[in-house]
């Protein structure tokens, strides 16, 4: 079945006709369009909640049989769904169909037998499994891959993709989160929300960020925020007659505080109690204070923190302009793959693009597309009903939440135009007195003098790129006008031209300068030969390598 697109418009810009059952003629299918949640956040989040909530963690032996393993978990309760995947140990995540099959598993663990050490009793849903017999079973499972290609695979894809668009669209395939490692984020927060609830019983740990804003890499880190909302309306909405019963607290002299000493009270129970999670720091002082630690068993650097609701809206409207459009993600990512792969972004904090900045930079330049290809976050509140209205702390967070009610955009182009464009728009930006603003969709003139200003869209005197230093900047600048450079010198050629040659996004990947002589002139290119041995030692240099290594930021 054909999916679907749902494009855009704003109310009177046009018409209600324009609804079409099929793509506008070129435009860009993917094949991944069924991947693309069409559910509404909130929808998505509470069912993967609830999922997560009837799963268990299993720490495996090396040698086990899948078929004895589930016709002993089967004891319990019909499971739903499983897989195995290898993180310094096999391990299995299992989703039984009902929440009691947990408690009955758990009815039937012991506490580990004890050697030199003692244990601390908890009762989790992260559990280790152990064989009687140790040589009785053999290896027969199947993995579930959980990391980044290699740049070499990926370098392989890509040459082998027959269009630009090809590679920009394969490039998205091998990169995003896959069913399984999505799951895997939502029940490692399901395993620390047990861990808070010993202290606040209704709380709920959401993922939060990329992982669940549809621009999430595979590698890319958990972002977690501890909601508390339901623990405070308890103490305010239940009144009776002319009576008003109120929790006896605690109370602290601001908000801050109030995040600073429960983040710190989690951070202690994380790393004294919580099994795999290791490092655990505690980060107090930030802007928006918060718990790192790292999950051993799913291999997720993870970043918790409270009272940050503001940050959960921006991933719902990322999540809305990532499904909007198959041609949003393959950009974004292509765009993010692309800074990692000249340093502009870093897993280190520091005075780099982040990702989110990239991102961004991205849907503004989408605005700014004729007819437009995302709209502006003015027009998705213009198609807000009166439910999706949200006000959070004084900030007008109203957008519209359903999906359906956004209607196509006309706009037909191509990625590869688009990849060309975005480096000409950015190469030649007014960075010096201009601000991106999605809101608007629009450039404004800079509220102060940081190099690169990205307003937030919700907290609006707020700058998400204020950390960006002049000479980043100006990197990226010079990245982007060399690579729309060699895009438009490509224009003339294309694979069938190029032989064994790096083309497209191949050539914008290898080390700038390279380029530069290799491709400057056209008619006077390098052999072939010499062209892909720049591209294996740029595959083998460390830089290279560093971007597939690290977690994405
Ligand atoms: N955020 C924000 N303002 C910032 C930085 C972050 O509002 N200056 C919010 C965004 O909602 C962002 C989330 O915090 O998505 C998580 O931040 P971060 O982990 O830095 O970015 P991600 O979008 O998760 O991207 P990455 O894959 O690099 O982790
Ligand atoms: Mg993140």
């Amino acid at each position: 079945q054909r999916p679907v697109l749902r494009l855009l418009s704003c109310p009177g810009t046009v018409a209600e006709d324009l609804r079409r059952d099929e793509q506008p003629s070129g435009s860009v299918e993917t094949g991944f369009e069924d991947k693309i949640p069409k559910k509404r956040f909130s929808e998505m989040q509470n069912e993967r909640r609830e999922q997560a909530q009837r799963t268990v963690l299993i720490h495996c032996p090396e040698k086990i049989s899948e078929k004895k393993f589930l016709k002993y978990l089967s004891q319990h309760g019909p499971i739903n769904n499983h897989f195995f995947y290898e993180s310094f140990g096999l391990y299995a995540v299992v989703e039984f169909c009902q929440k009691e099959s947990v408690r009955s598993l758990q009815n039937e663990t012991h506490a580990p037998s004890k050697g030199m050490e003692v244990a601390i009793p908890f009762r989790s849903r992260f559990f280790n499994l152990k064989l009687k017999n140790q040589t009785s079973e053999r290896s027969c499972v199947q993995m579930s891959n959980q990391l980044p290609p290699s740049s070499k695979k990926l370098f392989e894809v890509l040459c082998d993709a027959e269009s630009v668009d090809d590679q920009l669209n394969a490039l998205l395939k091998e990169f995003q989160l896959t069913e399984e490692n999505t799951k895997l984020r939502y029940l490692t927060c399901s395993l620390i929300e047990d861990i808070a609830a010993a202290y606040f019983p209704d709380c709920v740990v959401r993922p939060f960020g990329s992982s669940v804003n549809t621009f999430g890499k595979l590698g890319c880190d958990l972002d977690m925020f501890l909601d508390l909302n339901e623990t405070r309306n308890l103490s305010t909405n239940k009144t009776s007659g002319n009576f008003l019963m109120e929790f006896q607290v605690k109370n602290v002299p601001s908000e801050r505080i109030a995040t600073q000493k429960i983040l710190s009270v989690i951070g202690e129970c994380l790393d004294n109690f919580s099994p795999g999670c290791v490092g655990v720091q505690k980060i107090l002082n930030a802007r928006c204070p918060l718990v790192r630690f790292s999950h051993q068993a799913s291999g997720f650097q993870c970043d918790l923190t409270t009272n940050n609701r503001i940050a959960l809206t921006s991933s719902e409207l990322l999540y809305i302009y990532g499904a909007l459009d198959s041609r949003v993600r393959a950009l974004v990512f292509t765009v993010r793959y692309w800074a990692r792969a000249h340093s502009l972004t870093s897993s280190i904090p520091g005075a780099w693009i982040t990702n989110f900045s990239l991102t961004m930079m991205v849907i503004f330049f989408l605005q700014t597309r004729s007819p437009p290809i995302l709209p502006t976050l003015d027009c998705l509140q213009t198609l807000a009903d009166a439910e999706d209205k949200c006000i959070i702390e004084g900030n007008n967070c109203t957008f519209v939440r359903d999906l359906n009610r956004i209607k196509p955009s006309e706009n037909t182009e191509t990625l590869e135009l688009l990849l060309k464009e975005f480096f000409e728009y950015f190469g030649n930006f007014a960075f010096n007195k201009n601000s991106i603003n999605i809101r608007q969709g629009r450039e404004q003139n800079k509220p102060d003098s940081s190099p690169l200003y990205i307003q937030n869209p919700f907290e609006t005197s707020l700058n998400i790129s204020k950390n960006v230093s002049q000479s980043q900047l100006q990197k990226f600048v010079d990245l982007a006008q060399e690579s729309a450079w060699i895009l438009q010198q490509e224009d003339l050629g294309g694979p069938s031209m190029s032989g064994n040659q790096p083309w497209g996004l191949v050539a914008l990947l290898l080390p700038s300068g390279a380029n530069r002589k290799s491709l400057g002139k056209k008619k006077s290119r390098k052999p072939a030969s010499e062209k892909v041995k720049v591209l294996l030692e740029s595959i083998k240099s460390n830089r290279t390598e560093n971007f597939t290594n690290t977690n994405g930021k």
